[in-house]
């Protein structure tokens, strides 16, 4: 059920634009965004503390780098991975085709396709900050959790401390802005936005914060990753404006390796 401050056409037009991004930018992320976050994504199924039997939802799965690792470390979980992009589905089905206790469906983490309190452990890596309406979304996170069920999550910190949201920040000002307010990489820097209505919901969190750090051979390297995939309808002229802001404020010197240093927050929690 939606919070009623948002109206149905805005929330229809914020998915098709976000899961337009994300389809665009499945491949490059299977080749190579994916890698910049293999460290957390371990640090997380360390959190996730999986024990055998459990029913483990992994929300916003991406490219299914979570969900495969669970798969092959885990034979005895059931492993379900959702996310909103058919793309990204696609390359997560492929990833778990050989794992008979895995699978991956098209699913939002605002309509997650399980029954109640039947999910022992719930991941989200890095998705939370794209749902559009965080309180209805957090409401079905909770709904989903057995009692005594857990959430291992992580989300960005702001600029200051992320690259990538800073990165981001920059090549938003010369695009129109999203359909919505609050959606993004940063969106959830502020992490209350979230963990309040979790709390609502029987779902007590802790949070900490960790340092991750990849190495970019160049920029061209990054901006192949990164943008080029969902740039396509950009005019050129946008984008090597773009391009010579991203030089002046994050990366003077271009032809040289740059450190993308980016803080999460992670967050684990447990239902009542
Ligand atoms: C940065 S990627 C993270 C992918 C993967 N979990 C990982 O750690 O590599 C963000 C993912 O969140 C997904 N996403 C966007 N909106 C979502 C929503 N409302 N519910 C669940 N996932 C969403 C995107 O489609 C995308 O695959």
């Amino acid at each position: 059920m939606p919070s009623d401050k948002f109206q149905k056409n805005d929330a229809d037009r914020a998915h098709l634009w976000i899961r337009r991004m994300w389809n665009n930018a499945a491949d490059s992320y299977r080749e190579t965004a994916e890698l910049m976050f293999s460290q957390l994504v371990d640090d997380q199924i360390a959190l996730a503390a999986v024990q055998p039997g459990d029913r483990l939802l992994d929300v916003g799965c991406g490219t299914g780098l979570l969900a495969e690792r669970v798969a092959t470390r885990h034979a005895d979980t059931t492993v379900l991975a959702v996310d909103p992009s058919e793309r990204m589905i696609e390359h997560a089905q492929s990833r778990l085709e050989s794992y008979p206790h895995a699978e991956a469906r098209v699913a939002r983490a605002e309509e997650l396709p399980v029954e109640d309190a039947s999910v022992d452990i719930l991941t989200a890596s890095l998705s939370l900050m794209f749902m559009i309406d965080k309180t209805a979304g957090a409401a079905e996170l909770a709904r989903v959790l057995k009692s005594g069920g857990r959430i291992v999550a992580s989300v960005w910190t702001g600029e200051e401390t992320s690259d990538l949201v800073r990165f981001r920040a920059i090549l938003r000002s010369f695009v129109p802005p999203p359909p919505m307010d609050g959606l993004g990489a940063g969106a959830l820097a502020d992490p209350s936005l979230l963990l309040a209505p979790l709390a609502d919901h029987g779902v007590t969190t802790e949070t900490t914060t960790r340092d991750y750090s990849y190495r970019f051979p160049n920029l061209d390297t990054m901006w192949d990753a990164l943008v080029t995939p969902t740039s396509g309808h950009l005019e050129p002229e946008t984008i090597a404006a773009m391009h010579r802001a991203v030089v002046e404020q994050m990366w003077p010197e271009p032809d040289q390796p740059r450190d993308f240093r980016n803080r999460a927050i992670l967050i684990t929690g447990r239902k009542r």
